[in-house]
């Protein structure tokens, strides 16, 4: 594609979104029954759809159909184990593996329409249960391996989960991370699930609840032959939880053909994937960049995606480059986080190892800023591999703002320019639209087959956050700036998340589980720029009327977090104040907070509007702040 063709798809798909979009739909998509309609309903109504005649199934597309081309022997994976160990899973094998885990659930009478939770390890067996799940039609919701206990529960309950599928133990680095250990622990709040099946690669299985199924020894007698269970296109794939501005994650519920489609287009064309390279996108598959970019895009695309179960510093930080180089990595999909920690540790890591296959690159998750972005230019990519600055949420499906392979306008720090179908528009708080060269709030018009059809079992909650602020328009939730060139860079979020590493956390999520302890009476999260992080967790809480602040009280608090949510959400600083600024609704006004917690203490406009504008200057001299 050169720019010219990418300038005429887009007005295309634009300007006749529907012909566009079937015509797509039938070059990248195998369906049993041939959709003739493309995109019904409208954002206002609060009800869209895509394909709704046509008929396909998603295991089918990410297997069957290349070893039908002759494409069997083709490496459909490349797991590259924590212990450097390896190996390779053609399309042959993955179709033999994923129809007897699919026997595998079937034989547990699960069916078509069911929730099945996936909390796994980066182990070839979790991706063979994702597509287990769509080829017998069941709906999975993956949970991110870091995730606690009770992050478990929460979701399991409300997506009504009837089976678990899990491992022995996640192996990061030096570390074992016991996993079945944290599903016996939910299992007893969990009265739907009737199933655990669990996969044992680094201890002997032993039985520990009246659920159990050892994978291993079940799945060997288990048929090789199961047929891809045809599903309308508007039938549930998954349910995958983001996190949002009040306490609860939100169940964002993706369907079949749209998404499949847009998956598979967006990796295509965004990676520009050439026939026998090697792509690798490094998220987890607990999020959505591990369910559209290492599993859903690639396999669809009949590509070879490697799968990594480790992590980038061990056993040294040049483990990445090592695996670009021992696997030949033509195509490598991070995060900036990832970017400045391995930045941080020194070029010799990198300079160590040749990296002469690797063709583009990508980075996904939060503003990548232009230092880092630099280095992954210069130093990684040698100067020769373009950056695909992709801007997408679990809610868009797939990649909806990112420069192409042939674009000749990348700036670091830019997303630059929208993805065929989308229609970002900048608004200010009024909702009018803003042109030239400006800054506000991105909103997409119109809808794209990727598009989340609902939050599962809250179309009223999924109205509120997306579409009933601003009418015919989708709310990102981001904030947005566009230069004279017109090109796009996002400048974060604009609600009460935080961005963590690429992560997104309520602030009252966090909230919530401080004040779960005893002793505190209120808390606020805010988000602290951090060289590394892009942004770390500040709390501050105020204790109950006459309580004294006790010594191990931030350990405790740390505990709750990690027991509430998972390690990964733990607050960096943790302050105990006499109180937070308020205004006379008794809001807390975290901006206020937030400004200070980094350093800037005055130009928070007018404060008198608090109902106690002495908490500020609690704040300020609690941090050590005043001059
Ligand atoms: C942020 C991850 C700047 C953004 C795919 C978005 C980004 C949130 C970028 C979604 C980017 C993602 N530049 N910010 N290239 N990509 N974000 O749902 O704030 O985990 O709304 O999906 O990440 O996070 P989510």
């Amino acid at each position: 594609m050169n720019e010219k063709t990418y300038s005429d798809w887009y007005n295309y798909s634009i300007s006749d979104s529907d012909d566009f979009w079937l015509e797509k739909a039938k070059e990248f998509i195998s369906w049993s029954e041939e959709p003739t309609i493309g995109q019904e309903g409208s954002m206002s109504e609060r009800n869209y759809s895509w394909f709704s005649d046509g008929k396909l199934n998603v295991s089918y597309n990410c297997i069957d159909r290349h070893v039908n081309n002759g494409r069997g022997n083709h490496n459909a994976i490349i797991w590259e184990g924590n212990d450097e160990n390896s190996l390779t899973i053609t399309y042959d094998e993955l179709l033999i593996n994923v129809s007897k885990f699919s026997n595998l659930l079937k034989a547990q009478g699960i069916k078509k329409g069911e929730k099945v939770c996936i909390y796994m390890p980066m182990i070839p067996e979790a991706i063979y249960a994702m597509l287990a799940c769509a080829r017998i039609g069941a709906v999975h919701t993956v949970v991110f391996g870091g995730f606690s206990s009770e992050a478990l529960v929460s979701r399991i309950l409300d997506s009504e989960c009837v089976a678990i599928i899990t491992a022995d133990v996640i192996k990061r680095g030096n570390k074992t991370i016991p996993l079945k250990k944290k599903v016996d622990e939910a299992i007893e709040k969990c009265p739907t699930v009737s199933t655990i099946i669990t996969v044992s690669t680094y201890t002997e299985f032993s039985q520990t609840t009246k659920y159990d199924i050892d994978y291993n020894t079940a799945v060997i007698l288990m048929s090789d032959i199961c047929e891809p269970l045809p599903m309308n296109s508007e039938d549930p794939l998954f349910i995958l939880y983001t996190s949002g501005s009040t306490g609860k994650p939100k169940g964002v519920l993706h369907t079949t053909g749209g998404y499949i489609l847009y998956a598979s287009i967006t990796h295509k064309y965004i990676f520009d994937y050439h026939t026998n390279e090697v792509y690798w996108c490094t998220a987890d598959i607990g999020w959505i960049t591990g369910h559209s970019y290492v599993v859903y895009g690639p396999l669809a695309n009949g590509a070879t995606t490697l799968v990594f179960e480790g992590v980038p510093t061990f056993p040294t930080p040049a483990r990445y480059w090592e695996i670009v180089d021992k696997h030949e990595v033509n195509i490598i999909y991070s995060t900036p986080t990832t970017i400045r920690s391995l930045m941080a540790q020194g070029d010799e890591y990198v300079q160590s190892t040749s990296r002469k296959s690797l063709r583009i690159l990508g980075s996904v998750g939060e503003p990548i800023n232009p230092e880092a972005w630099r280095w992954y230019s210069k130093v990684i990519g040698r100067n020769t591999c373009p950056i695909m600055d992709t801007w997408w949420q679990t809610e868009t499906g797939g990649i909806a703002i990112s420069p192409l392979p042939c674009s000749s306008n990348l700036k670091p720090g830019f997303a630059t320019q929208p993805f065929f179908g989308i229609t970002p528009v900048i608004i200010n708080e009024e909702g009018e639209e803003l042109f030239g060269e400006t800054e506000g709030i991105l909103v997409l018009k119109g809808s794209w087959p990727g598009q989340l059809r609902s939050l599962y079992n809250d179309k009223e909650r999924f109205a509120e956050t997306y579409l009933n602020k601003y009418p015919g328009y989708y709310l990102t939730g981001d904030g947005v700036k566009r230069d004279s060139d017109g090109a796009l860079a996002i400048t974060g979020r604009i609600d009460d998340t935080l961005n963590i590493s690429g992560r997104l956390l309520g602030t009252a999520e966090i909230e919530s589980a401080l004040i779960l302890h005893k002793d505190v009476s209120e808390a606020a999260a805010v988000a602290t720029s951090h060289p590394v992080k892009g942004w770390s967790i500040s709390s501050f809480v105020t204790l109950n009327n006459g309580t004294e602040e006790k010594p191990r009280l931030k350990e405790e608090l740390v505990d709750i977090v990690s027991r509430e949510i998972g390690s990964y959400a733990k607050p960096d600083k943790i302050y105990c104040v006499e109180s937070l600024p308020k205004t006379r609704s008794g809001k807390i006004m975290r901006r206020i907070i937030r400004e200070i917690s980094n350093g800037n203490i005055s130009g928070f406009g007018d404060t008198s509007t608090l109902s106690n504008p002495e908490a500020v200057g609690q704040i300020i001299r609690k941090l050590g702040l005043e001059s």
